[in-house]
């Protein structure tokens, strides 16, 4: 089998060079956090902590510390022989990296060290909204009727929440009967007999207000974690609500408690809801790491609405404890069957962003979940990339319907907003998954979710193409919306996919310097060996380091050897350096 990689620049006379030495592999497959982009390169600041890995335990680390002055900070929640060093008199922030690394990591026991950094994350609520002034929050108070422009539809005879008749996307609210259905099919789900009872989801935010009236019920303290504060409450800050309402809207989408009459239904409303408090803080590699491990051995879902900066010019990923999270997640999580991470993949539509530029939701770990507005179209932030595996509904324009969820002050919403709502939305479906079938994997997961996701209703966005499986498939929608209802049927009825076998192709050789012109391409063969032989291809990961002049004129396609210009099944991941 022979891919294709094409590069097709568009700056004049400028040369392209490879650098195809110094990418450097953990393990065959995967690629390793060293020289990629793990936000390093717009690092704010070096912070007074490092996380320093030391053999022979505890008591060893804790000599280390004493002996080369640092103060011991404890183990790193969820990595072995993982701990954090502080240096108090070290001036506290600063823009260059210390010297006192290197006297770590010459420390014969010292594995591995690094001084933290801080790292900018935004969560995905689409802003600026170019239609409408800044509209973030629209609460609803106990007097306030709801939307005044949406008319009231009559509800289907399921529940009683007051807010049921605005879900839309959970039950086709539309009087005319003779249209398409258009939701995410989760009726059929609730009539076969599940709720996500049994599963536990973990949302990775800002906070949760669990003791909201919708809320508690299915809260799991087990599973919660305050990473900014350092205790086990993960309650958003009270000063600063309405800013920090972004989790709690997240969680109720999961697993609003269903005929209490609050607010609305959560997507699983029989499964537990929790989370870790990280993004009210300085954000590390260090609270990343912890947060996507966190209670590996209790949370079946993970769920995530945040990335790096969604602008057209960020390029990052996860660093070194993040990855190790993801990896361990998927190999240890749920008892071996691996832990599914459900990640929104971006806002920066409107910046042009690109979200194979987003490591995180670029991860072969991930399920990264785009939108559709209400009228099947892509969103005007939405952003296009191949490793989008599927899309559920969220905001569109101005005029369009928006997610109903809880809100901070035990209040309520119709507002929630952009692919921060739509991937707690594919959470709660997959919930609903593993509660039919708990024996999936998270490898089973991805695969069911590309066979069930319907192009249908977006097939009035151009663009569409078939893949070498027979499968349509778009850089916007991945293959297409959710349908809890053909998911869940067909997970009952689901073999598990075969372990995977990865072939790695080192197609270093190619050259040297080229001078490449507008306009002009290069074609890269990766040739794949006989002894490798391929039948059916999960993920592709392609690891290149380029140098070229203008980063953003510079644009990589896959070919496959069917000849689309994508990936078979999905992933792409490129990092440029
Ligand atoms: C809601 O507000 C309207 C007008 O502001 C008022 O007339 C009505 O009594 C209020 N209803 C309740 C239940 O408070
Ligand atoms: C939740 O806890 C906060 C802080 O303790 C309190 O102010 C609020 O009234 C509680 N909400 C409910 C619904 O009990
Ligand atoms: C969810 O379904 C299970 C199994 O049918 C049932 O035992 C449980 O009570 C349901 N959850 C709720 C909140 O009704
Ligand atoms: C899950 O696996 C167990 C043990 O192999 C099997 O008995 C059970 O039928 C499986 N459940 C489903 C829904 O496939
Ligand atoms: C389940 O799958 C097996 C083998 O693929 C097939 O023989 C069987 O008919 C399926 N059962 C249902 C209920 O679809």
């Amino acid at each position: 089998m022979t891919l294709t990689l094409l590069l097709i620049a568009s700056l004049s006379n400028s040369v392209l060079s490879w650098y195809p030495n110094e990418a450097v592999f953990w393990a065959p497959g995967e690629y390793g956090y060293q020289g990629v982009h793990n936000g390093l390169e717009h690092a704010r600041d070096f912070v007074n902590e490092w996380t320093v890995e030391v053999e022979g335990g505890e008591e060893v680390a804790q000599l280390v510390a004493l002996e080369l002055g640092y103060v011991f900070g404890g183990k790193v929640n969820g990595f072995p022989d993982t701990y954090t060093f502080l240096k108090y008199e070290h001036e506290k922030q600063r823009r260059t990296p210390s010297h006192h690394t290197s006297t770590l990591v010459k420390d014969r026991r010292v594995r591995w060290a690094e001084q933290l950094f801080s790292k900018s994350r935004v969560k995905r609520y689409p802003i600026p909204d170019p239609d409408a002034p800044l509209q973030r929050v629209k609460r609803l108070e106990a007097n306030d009727s709801l939307q005044k422009n949406i008319v009231s539809r009559p509800r289907a005879p399921w529940f009683n929440d007051e807010l049921w008749g605005h879900e839309w996307y959970l039950q086709d609210t539309r009087t005319m009967h003779n249209l398409p259905r258009l939701d995410l099919n989760v009726l059929p789900v609730y009539v076969m007999g599940y709720n996500g009872s049994g599963v536990r989801v973990s949302v990775l935010d800002d906070g949760i207000e669990h003791n909201h009236t919708d809320l508690r019920d299915n809260y799991d303290p087990e599973i919660s974690w305050d990473s900014n504060d350092g205790d086990s409450d993960p309650t958003p800050r009270l000063e600063d609500l309405k800013r920090n309402s972004h989790g709690t809207r997240c969680a109720g989408e999961i697993a609003m408690t269903a005929n209490n009459l609050k607010c609305g239904v959560g997507v699983a409303w029989g499964a537990k809801v929790g989370g870790v408090r990280m993004l009210d803080g300085r954000i590390t590699d260090r609270i990343e790491g912890e947060a996507i491990g966190y209670a590996l051995d209790k949370v079946d879902v993970y769920s995530a609405s945040w990335g790096p900066n969604d602008d057209g010019r960020t390029v990052e990923g996860p660093g070194r404890l993040a990855i190790e999270a993801f990896k361990r997640g998927v190999t240890q999580g749920r008892g071996g069957k691996g832990a599914i991470y459900v990640w929104a993949n971006g806002n920066g539509g409107g910046h042009s962003d690109n979200c194979n530029c987003d490591g995180y939701s670029s991860s072969i770990y991930t399920i990264s979940i785009g939108s559709a507005s209400q009228h099947g179209l892509f969103p005007w932030y939405g952003e296009i990339c191949s490793s989008t595996l599927a899309a559920a509904y969220s905001s569109g324009a101005y005029k369009d319907q928006k997610i109903a969820t809880t809100d901070t002050g035990d209040s309520c919403t119709l507002g929630h907003t952009g692919t921060s709502a739509a991937a707690p939305l594919a959470a709660g479906i997959i919930a609903l998954a593993l509660n039919a079938n708990p024996n999936l994997t998270w490898r089973d997961v991805q695969h069911l979710i590309v066979w069930t996701s319907e192009y249908a209703p977006l097939s009035a966005n151009p663009g569409w193409q078939i893949n070498g499986a027979g499968l349509y498939f778009d850089v916007r929608f991945g293959f297409g919306l959710l349908n809890a209802g053909a998911l869940v049927t067909m997970a009952l009825n689901w073999t598990t996919v075969p372990r995977k076998h990865v072939c790695r192709v080192d197609a270093a050789s190619y050259g040297e310097d080229t001078s490449l012109s507008s306009g002009q391409n290069i074609d890269v063969l990766i040739h794949v060996e006989d002894d490798c032989v391929v039948n059916y291809i999960e993920h592709i990961e392609v690891l290149m380091n380029i140098r070229y002049d203008r980063r953003g004129a510079l644009e990589i396609y896959l070919v496959s050897p069917q000849g689309e210009v994508l990936v078979i099944y999905e992933r792409l991941v490129v990092y440029l350096v």
